[in-house]
């Protein structure tokens, strides 16, 4: 029986996370932490809420006292640190919740960790401590090439910095302490659950709404897209299989332009949603804004790592997976709407009877 503290949980990847990994490995407890940020969101796991095998602990990771306890009470043997602070905008505006929560947090895990495992020893060996990152922490690309493991680290925003920053700290309690760590560093995710302040759902949601579609500069920027569940997919394939202390890059050899990505959205709306009030495309609504500082150009994974030692390689094309994600959202208008009105935190309150703290503003 594996006993999986997931944090981060209630997030976009963390729960499609925790509903794959109740699915593929029969014999584990779940304990979700999560702070439920503006970005968590419990009704992300109502599904699976009643299983036996999965808890919710509402908190922080950079809680210390809570974070030992947990390690403790669940006797944790294997960690996937999702939790952070993800969005690239929000840490241009406010990057001290991205130092707080994705360094100090990694960092009071990391910890708990090594007293737990090494210095209590409290579980049985085979423990594991998986980091999900990103490729942001590699800079940006001109117009070839592709980041592998050993590329340079040279991150250019307030999010990916504080990425990289956690990354060499798991790095670092491996090689210090002999920490039983893997980092994965994976691509542009896209697919249910998303949050709709991030590119694609933000555009799936305005665009159903007739709403403008915002791309910055002038939509040449270039990001490789994964679904969501390939991620989490790789992320159980190197919690199976991965070596200790090594990095995977995870990424779905789907590059596209921004522009390219929301006309694919429009023209598909176009044939599955209701038309447009004034009769017209949805590519009529695209508006270039003001870019983003700092605006990476291009990413792109070389997923040669693992997929030749773990096998592990994208199974949903972009083509599929977009059409997949557009049908999730059509068909879940309260998810969304709940997520634009805020309403969607009450659900903590019908669920545990206490009112959430003070949110950070939503700005979906
Ligand atoms: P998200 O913003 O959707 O979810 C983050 C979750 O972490 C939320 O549930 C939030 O409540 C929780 N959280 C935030 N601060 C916390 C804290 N201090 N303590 C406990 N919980 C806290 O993020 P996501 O898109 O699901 O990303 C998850 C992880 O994957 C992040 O580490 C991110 O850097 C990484 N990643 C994301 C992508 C992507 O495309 N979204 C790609 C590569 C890597
Ligand atoms: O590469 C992995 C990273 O992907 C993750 O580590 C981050 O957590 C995740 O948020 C994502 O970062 P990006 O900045 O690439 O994602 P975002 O969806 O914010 O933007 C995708 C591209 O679209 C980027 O080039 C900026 C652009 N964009 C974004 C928004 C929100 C627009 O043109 N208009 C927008 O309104």
């Amino acid at each position: 029986m594996k006993n999986i503290l997931i944090t981060g949980g209630c997030g976009f990847i963390g729960s499609n996370f925790i509903r794959l990994a109740l699915q593929k490995i029969p014999a584990c407890n779940i304990i979700n932490l999560d702070k439920l940020t503006y970005a968590g969101n419990l009704q992300n796991l109502a599904d699976i809420e009643s299983d036996g095998r999965y808890k919710f602990v509402k908190g922080d990771v950079c809680n210390s006292s809570l974070v030992t306890k947990v390690f403790a009470e669940d006797c944790i043997d294997t960690v996937v640190h999702f939790a952070a602070e993800s969005h690239v905008d929000r840490s241009i505006e406010g990057p001290a919740a991205f130092v707080q929560t994705n360094i100090i947090g990694t960092f009071t895990l990391l910890e708990a960790a090594r007293k737990a495992w090494l210095v209590n020893k409290q579980s049985p060996p085979n423990q594991r401590f998986i980091h999900v990152s990103t490729d942001e922490v590699y800079g940006s690309l001109g117009e070839t090439g592709y980041f592998t493991e050993t590329t340079s680290y040279d991150p250019r925003s307030p999010y990916s910095a504080s990425k990289a920053s956690s990354d060499h700290l798991v790095n670092a309690y491996y090689h210090t302490y002999g920490l039983p760590t893997m980092i994965t560093n994976c691509s542009n995710n896209y697919g249910p659950y998303h949050f709709p302040e991030k590119l694609i759902p933000l555009i799936i949601s305005n665009a159903i709404n007739g709403r403008d579609l915002p791309l910055y500069g002038d939509g040449s920027n270039v990001r490789d897209w994964l679904y969501v569940i390939d991620h989490c997919s790789a992320i159980l394939a190197v919690l199976e299989g991965g070596r200790l202390g090594e990095t995977y890059n995870v990424g779905g050899n789907s590059e596209k332009r921004n522009l390219e990505v929301v006309e694919t959205v429009c023209d598909i709306l176009d044939t599955t949603a209701p038309p447009l009030a004034n009769g017209l495309p949805r590519r009529s609504l695209i508006r270039f804004v003001k870019d983003r500082p700092g605006h990476d150009q291009r990413y792109a994974i070389d997923a040669a790592k693992i997929r030749n030692e773990l096998g592990w390689s994208p199974s949903v094309s972009f083509e599929d997976g977009i059409r997949r994600t557009i049908e999730w959202y059509l068909a879940n208008p309260d998810w969304v709407q709940g997520v634009c009105d805020g309403s969607y935190q009450n659900y903590y309150k019908s669920m545990y009877g206490e009112r959430l703290p003070a949110q950070s503003e939503v700005r979906a």
